[in-house]
């Protein structure tokens, strides 16, 4: 295996080096692409031995203060010895872009040339100090064939720009902005632009321009719409300007994550950009406004100050995050926003900490960075600003941002500068809240009712098992927002392991709504009464602790189920679920997120060992009580809102329809031909996928036809097709179709990602089988998108006997030669 060592957070150390001037010149050409970096570097200590991180690259020659000099290799690294206290160097490398299959550096996607250097990848572009505290002032010079690649596109302001001899052509940005190099973009292409502008709060004009595939402009004026309110938002909220002339969005189809902040033009996965009503869903509109916020704003939070080094990732990310959360939830927000922030939690995050990638939203030990985009570091680092937010208050943590800008712009720090700044701004002291910076794991709360004499009142425990990478662990503060049904909220703030809350008198024992809108990210422990439960989930105000109460009932009643028992939470759910399907409809979001029955994936999360088959029959079961025992009401219901053109009403249409599929066989058929926009559309053939029609086949065959041109759409169709029973069956030919290709993760995460996350099929002897075949390929082509595909398979230990042998045997086998780095750091954890 290509073993990466280890580093250490504990083992910073400065740079040797600063390099404040950077001067690129790019020769494109398809396969061979060459690339003149000049920098301006003074010594930083006294250390004369300049280190630069290189990877894949053919060096040309290097020149330091333009005379030629040899230099050595030293542990994949450059070394040169600097006499002098500053020098000028001069690299030239040559890379093949078209041979890059892994999209990391300088690639080409779809006959354009684009870059994605976060978190390493500037160092198969040019030698470097690959690393992010260090910060230079970028000019870029693009040189590129004008027939194929009209438009050349780099960081900053254009300075200059004409024509060359050969067809050629040239344009040199410039970016007066200091920034370390995983900000560096550039992108030639011919492409359509969609133009707009938006006049910052100060008076500065700021030509905004999104750039697409040819013939997709219109698709992307809801990606512009987006833009020009992130950039309102963020003066209106945090006081924060756009700083400089442009702001530029590339689309591209071949991208790896979903969207990168490269300073002035970002760069993003083509599925964040285009939309229209025929070819996107609700919630792809939704996810877009998300994605283009967060790239908009980590102008400020990740690229005017940026993180020392990457393990204060976070720093960005999670607080990033927090800010894309704020806004989604004033640009688009329902009562459904929340309820799915805390689904990624506690499905995705809490399974991170239960498995053997578990790590601290600052991670301590990392081998290969891109492992560490993980939803630990991004959406429980979120939470822990959410906390901090509700902590300090509105106006306090506003002071706290200030304070942090006014501190560190133009820096790189770390997450102990911005809880300091937070501290400080406030005159508080968050020693122990940074604890959750240090500590991995869910904390587990368990939550005891003292009713006494008419005195009603809480004791509270908090405990945080054990987890993978760490032993000990200690009580985190966090806060626990309550309701006393019929009497009012409250926040309690638990500092300690244990502590007593006295909360009144009264005439009769309140009802406890716990952890209103998922106030702290921790595992609740509480054996309220299953009556208790039914009410929470039909009356509760707070949306999360309603879908919560029926999960919480639901996983007492498939526990029983799994012992081969029943148990009375059956009658009180569909009863509930009764009620609210015939109460006047007010909150539509709501009702869709009660009427999904949850997922294999969230119930994995109830138990620590997976009884896989037992909670597929149990999600059977539990669909087919509710079409037999609810069938009239919610059909009736289905009636009243299939007509409604309205997204909540498209949401709770679609659950409706997702759980009559079997008994409504015709109708959605005809829901799907009569579709007038995709969430119709995909919500009828989601329909028809789950409840395994009759009709599935001949739908997903109409569905490939009408939509074979819009790689966005067939990615919809891909992974319906990794999601639907009997998809094993059908890989060979899925793979063959047009829509599926081997080099694009976009294509592999819809088809085999979501085999692996979703379908039970996986966890077969044929699957494990197939998977044996498919990874090590996978991996070849694209380590970072395979490593992201994995993490299902890395939790091997919590299934029954026979899956974990096959998986064991899988991941096992997984380990050769030419395993990645990237797939071997998270095979080497899992089966230590
Ligand atoms: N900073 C980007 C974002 O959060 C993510 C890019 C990470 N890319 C990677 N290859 N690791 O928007
Ligand atoms: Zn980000």
């Amino acid at each position: 295996m290509a073993n990466k060592p280890v580093k250490r957070l504990a083992d910073y150390k400065a740079p040797a080096f600063l390099i404040s001037a950077l001067d690129l010149t790019f020769e494109l050409h398809d396969t061979q692409t060459r690339v003149t970096a000049v920098s301006t570097l003074t010594k930083n200590g006294t250390d004369p031995l300049l280190r630069l991180d290189g990877e894949q690259l053919e060096l040309v020659s290097v020149e330091l203060d333009g005379k030629a000099v040899t230099p050595r290799f030293e542990e994949g690294q450059l070394v040169i010895e600097v006499a002098k206290d500053s020098a000028t160097l001069k690299i030239v490398t040559q890379i093949d872009p078209t041979a890059n299959t892994a999209l990391e550096g300088l690639y080409r996607s779809g006959g354009a040339f684009c870059t994605q250097c976060e978190a390493e990848g500037f160092r198969r572009i040019t030698y470097f100090l690959d690393r992010p505290d260090v910060l230079a002032v970028y000019t870029t010079k693009v040189i590129a064939d004008k027939a194929q690649y009209p438009q050349l596109l780099s960081n900053g302001n254009l300075v200059e720009s004409g024509e060359l001899e050969g067809g050629r052509h040239f344009a040199t940005w410039h970016d007066p902005h200091p920034k370390p190099c995983y900000l560096f973009a550039l992108v030639a292409g011919d492409f359509d632009l969609l133009e707009d502008s938006f006049t910052t709060a100060s008076g500065r004009d700021v030509l905004l321009q999104i750039f697409v595939d040819k013939g997709r402009r219109v698709q992307a004026r809801h990606a512009m719409e987006a833009l020009k309110f992130s950039m309102k938002w963020d003066e209106d909220t945090y006081g924060l300007e756009y700083d400089l002339d442009r702001f530029m969005i590339v689309a591209v189809d071949f991208f790896n994550m979903g969207a990168m902040e490269n300073k002035g033009l970002n760069i993003f996965n083509a599925k964040y950009v285009l939309a229209d009503d025929d070819t996107a869903t609700d919630q792809d509109f939704d996810n877009i406004a998300a994605i283009i916020a967060h790239e908009y704003f980590h102008n400020w939070t990740g690229n005017r100050v940026t993180c020392r080094d990457w393990f204060q990732l976070s720093l960005k990310e999670g607080l990033t995050v927090f800010r894309d959360q704020q806004f989604s939830s004033d640009w688009a927000g329902s009562s459904a926003t929340r309820i799915k922030e805390a689904q990624v939690i506690r499905t995705l995050q809490f399974a991170e900490d239960a498995g053997p990638m578990s790590h601290p939203i600052r991670p301590l030990e990392v081998a290969e960075m891109n492992n560490f985009y993980t939803v630990t570091v991004y959406n429980k680092g979120a939470e822990v600003i959410r906390m901090l937010n509700g902590l300090l208050g509105k106006a306090g943590f506003r002071a706290g941002m200030d304070l942090y800008f006014k501190r560190h712009d133009g820096q790189a720090v770390t997450c102990d500068d911005f809880v300091d700044a937070m501290a400080d701004a406030n005159d508080v002291d968050l020693s122990r809240f940074k604890g959750w910076y240090r500590q991995s794991g869910t904390p587990v709360l368990t939550v005891r009712e003292i009713w006494e004499n008419g005195h009603y009142g809480l004791k509270l425990s908090q405990l945080t098992p054990p987890t993978s990478d760490q032993a000990e662990k200690g009580p985190l503060p966090l806060p626990f927002a309550i309701e006393l049904l019929g009497h009012g909220k409250d926040v309690l703030q638990l500092q300690d392991a244990e502590q007593t809350f006295a909360l009144g008198q009264f005439d009769e024992k309140p009802i406890l709504a716990p952890l209103c809108g998922f106030s702290a990210p921790v595992k609740l422990v509480f054996e309220q009464s299953d009556d208790e439960l039914a009410a929470l989930m039909e009356k509760a105000s707070d949306g999360f602790v309603r879908v919560d109460a029926a999960e919480r009932l639901l996983q007492r009643l498939v526990a029983a189920w799994l012992q081969g028992q029943e148990h009375p939470a059956l009658e009180l759910w569909l009863r509930s679920l009764h009620g609210i399907a015939t109460r006047p409809l007010t909150d539509a979001f709501l009702d869709a997120e009660l009427f999904k029955v949850p997922s294999v994936n969230a119930m994995q999360g109830w138990f620590e060992q997976i009884d896989l088959d037992g909670l597929v029959a149990a999600r059977q079961r539990l669909r087919s009580q509710v079409r037999e025992r609810l069938f009239a009401v919610l059909h009736d219901r289905y009636q009243m809102v299939k007509d409604v053109k309205e997204k909540g009403a498209r949401a709770l249409t679609n659950s409706l329809l997702t759980l009559l599929a079997e008994p409504l066989e015709q109708g959605v058929f005809d829901r799907y031909q009569q579709a007038r926009n995709m969430t119709e559309r995909q919500g009828a053939l989601a329909a028809a996928v789950a409840g395994d029609l009759a009709n599935s086949d001949a739908l997903l065959a109409d569905f490939a036809e009408r939509f074979e041109d819009n790689p966005q759409v067939m990615d919809k169709w891909l992974m319906l097709q990794g999601q639907r029973s009997g998809a094993l069956k059908r890989m060979g030919k899925v793979m063959e179709h047009s829509a599926f290709n081997w080099n694009n993760p976009n294509r592999t995460r819809a088809l085999i990602g979501t085999f692996i996350a979703t379908n039970p099929e996986c966890h077969t002897e044929a699957g494990y089988q197939w998977l044996s075949e498919v990874l090590p390929k996978l991996d070849a082509i694209n380590p970072q998108a395979t490593a992201r595909m994995v993490g299902p398979l890395l939790q091997w230990r919590r299934f029954d006997q026979k899956r974990r042998q096959g998986l064991e045997a899988l991941l096992k086998g997984l380990q050769t030669p030419h395993t990645s780095a990237d797939l071997g750091e998270l095979l080497g954890k899992a089966l230590k």
